[in-house]
């Protein structure tokens, strides 16, 4: 089943064209992962399916709503998308209340009390490897820690499509694992679909269902990661999963 309907989108700087994407459909229940070379438009990408960056021209269809110049999507659908940004963002608060953050701007709409938002944020740290941080101010987390808090804070009001912009770049490889089960438990356990950023070409090959191939702004290809990584049908896309660079 599709999630997410992309149409005629395009993102522009000044005249600069970053994303260019005729049609692309992402799947219900399925992580995907984008990969491609800096620059070529993959955060932007995310921003704009999240809907914190406008687009120039065309639109995305989510959960039955459109979101382009001409129109935003209501609060209900934003509720329903989580995101962890390349650099992490913390707020002047301590990791509990970072953590919580999702629960409490709907606590009053959806009725939550403060016994069940401290159960869902000890859950998410537990995952997380947090529970000794709660108390300590989150502005003064190491760089792994910190992106671990993005996660739980994405994690713990079940999205049901999480964005995730290289969630691992700054962690160990036992947190990158942890992290990696973390996504796989959400996907299978509640059926969060996932799009993922990686530049990890192991990372997309462990997590990933699909993988879209983005190079200055364009899908070069989107297929299984199977397809992608075994038997690409684009020279370009085999150039760049072997890592050979791309000119
Ligand atoms: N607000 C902005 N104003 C002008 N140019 C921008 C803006 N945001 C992004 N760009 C440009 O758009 C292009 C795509 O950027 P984007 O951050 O989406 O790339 P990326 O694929 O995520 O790269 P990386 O792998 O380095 O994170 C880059 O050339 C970037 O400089
Ligand atoms: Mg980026």
């Amino acid at each position: 089943m599709t999630l997410l309907k992309i149409d005629k989108l395009k993102k522009t700087y000044d005249s600069l064209t970053v994303v260019d994407i005729p049609d692309l459909e992402i799947k219900s229940g399925k992580i995907t992962a984008i990969i491609g070379p800096s620059g070529s438009g993959k955060s932007t990408l995310l921003f704009m399916i999240n809907g914190l960056e406008v687009p120039s021209e065309g639109c995305i269809r989510f959960e039955g709503e459109v979101f382009s110049s001409a129109q935003s999507y209501s609060l209900t659908v934003r509720r329903k998308m989580a995101m962890v940004f390349q650099k992490p963002v913390m707020f002047n608060s301590s990791v509990y209340e970072n953590i919580a953050y999702g629960l409490n701007v709907r606590k009053n709409d959806l009725s939550y009390k403060k016994e069940y938002i401290s159960e869902k944020v000890g859950n998410a740290a537990r995952l997380t490897g947090l529970e000794s941080k709660l108390k300590q101010k989150a502005v003064t987390l190491s760089g792994g820690e910190a992106g671990r808090v993005s996660v739980a804070r994405a994690m713990v009001t079940e999205p049901k499509l999480l964005l995730l912009d290289e969630p691992t770049a700054s962690l160990d490889p036992q947190n990158i694992s942890a992290i990696e089960d973390i996504v796989r438990e959400a996907n299978r356990t509640y059926g969060a679909s996932v799009v993922i950023v990686t530049h990890n070409m192991f990372q997309a090959r462990r997590i990933a269902d699909e993988v879209i191939f983005l190079l200055d702004g364009k899908i070069i290809e989107h297929g299984s990661t199977e397809s992608i990584f075994e038997n690409p049908s684009d020279p370009r896309t085999r150039r760049f999963v072997s890592g050979e660079m791309i000119c």
